[in-house]
């Protein structure tokens, strides 16, 4: 299947359609198995109940955790503020006060968001600037740890730059201090492999519709010994951290979803390895002066983000619209020069004049030599202006 739209597609970190396969396997639990999964006096629930229970064990193999240790979200902006509000503030509870929380300034708006909020309950928050790479090396967050630091929140592979941060490391300072972990691994569940017990997770947050599944539904996968408290309260659904009504299609959506993305993982990662250097390859060529955004070497395969230096941000954009989809930043920035790239050093003008190309399941070597073919026309009329 090729993207339905006539653009060239280059943003699949922002969001991507759902695939085929996710569309058939919800399609019963619309009309024909419409139960609700919490009711199990009828057949109709039960039914409803057994599908969700196959999903959840589906998605806990894939990502090699217990099946209970899944609840079902909104999306991954819920997910990670549950883990964030939820855990800070069962953990306040417990110690009769609030303590210290450290995160990287270039985290996805959706926990730096929820990490403010706890600032103004009056937690202690200390953001940590990247390296110019984007990476957050250990010896830095060695230094922001403070007496009562009980919670760090670093994204497995950053939404914008793609870069992937040492967190097996990271996870293992924290471990040595009794510090929770969460990372927020959108981007990178079911697009690179890891083990969550392995790199020493205890949060960890995902959502289904980066990775060809339905928009609407996500997960925090929380382990043992990591108490949340609620954000809403009900009818005790997901073990009474996340009551309120299982949407049945969607959970099934996102198991389908991840049984693609895990199937095909292996050979996809190398397929966009290959595209995304050569996409990388082919603008530098024709641009000698652009400039990377973020680790080469610690990167997502489906990842590029560039700066075309001196070129206004705005008509670069406005250009490359009617042919090709890309953003500046992430889909979430409402037009503000990108954070990501002003904490990594960038200019505010330089982070305007900057593309994130995202590749993905349909991207292809002929999109590939178009896109690098657009861009480097688009540059070449802006500098002749
Ligand atoms: C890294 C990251 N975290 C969180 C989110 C929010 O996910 P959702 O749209 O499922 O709420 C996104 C999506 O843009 C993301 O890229």
């Amino acid at each position: 299947m090729t993207d339905s739209r006539a653009l060239l597609n280059f943003d699949s970190q922002a969001t991507t359609p759902c695939a085929p396969e996710v569309f058939a396997a919800m399609e019963p639990y619309w009309n024909q198995i419409w139960g609700n999964a919490s009711n199990r006096q009828s057949r109709i629930g039960l039914q409803a109940s057994a599908a969700v229970g196959l999903a959840r064990e589906q998605l806990a193999e894939y990502l090699h955790v217990k099946p209970e240790r899944l609840i079902f979200t909104s999306g991954a902006t819920e997910a990670n503020n549950l883990a964030l509000l939820g855990y800070a503030r069962a953990r306040s509870l417990e110690l009769g006060q609030p303590g210290h929380l450290i995160t990287v300034s270039t985290e996805h708006k959706s926990v730096i968001g929820p990490l403010k909020q706890l600032q103004k309950e009056g937690f202690r928050l200390t953001e940590i600037d990247p390296a110019s790479d984007g990476l957050l090396y250990p010896e830095q967050l060695v230094q922001a740890f403070e007496k009562d630091t009980f919670l760090v929140s670093v994204m497995m592979a950053n939404n914008e730059i793609g870069v992937l941060q040492p967190l097996d490391q990271l996870a293992e300072l924290c471990q040595q201090r009794g510090v929770v972990f969460h990372s927020d691994a959108v981007q990178a569940v079911g697009k690179i492999n890891f083990e969550i017990d392995k790199i020493g997770i205890n949060l960890l947050t995902f959502s289904g519709h980066k990775i060809y599944g339905p928009k609407g539904i996500g997960a925090l996968v929380i382990q043992e010994n990591t108490p949340i408290l609620p954000l809403q309260w009900g009818g005790g659904q997901e073990h009474g951290i996340r009551p309120g009504t299982i949407p049945v299609p969607l959970v099934v959506g996102l198991a389908k979803a991840a049984e693609i993305a895990f199937e095909e993982l292996d050979i996809a990662q190398v397929r966009l390895f290959n595209l995304r250097n050569e996409l990388w390859n082919g603008l530098r060529e024709k641009i000698p002066d652009v400039m990377l955004n973020g680790s080469m070497e610690h990167r997502l395969p489906n990842n590029l983000n560039i700066t075309i230096p001196g070129i206004r941000g705005r008509l670069l954009h406005q250009y490359l619209r009617p042919f090709m989809t890309c953003s500046s930043g992430s889909a979430c920035s409402n037009g503000e020069p990108s954070h990501v790239l002003m904490a990594l050093g960038r200019s505010k003008f330089e982070a305007e004049s900057s593309l994130r190309l995202s590749l993905g399941r349909y991207t292809t070597i002929e999109h590939i030599k178009e896109a690098v073919f657009l861009i480097t026309k688009v540059v070449s009329d802006l500098r002749k202006e």
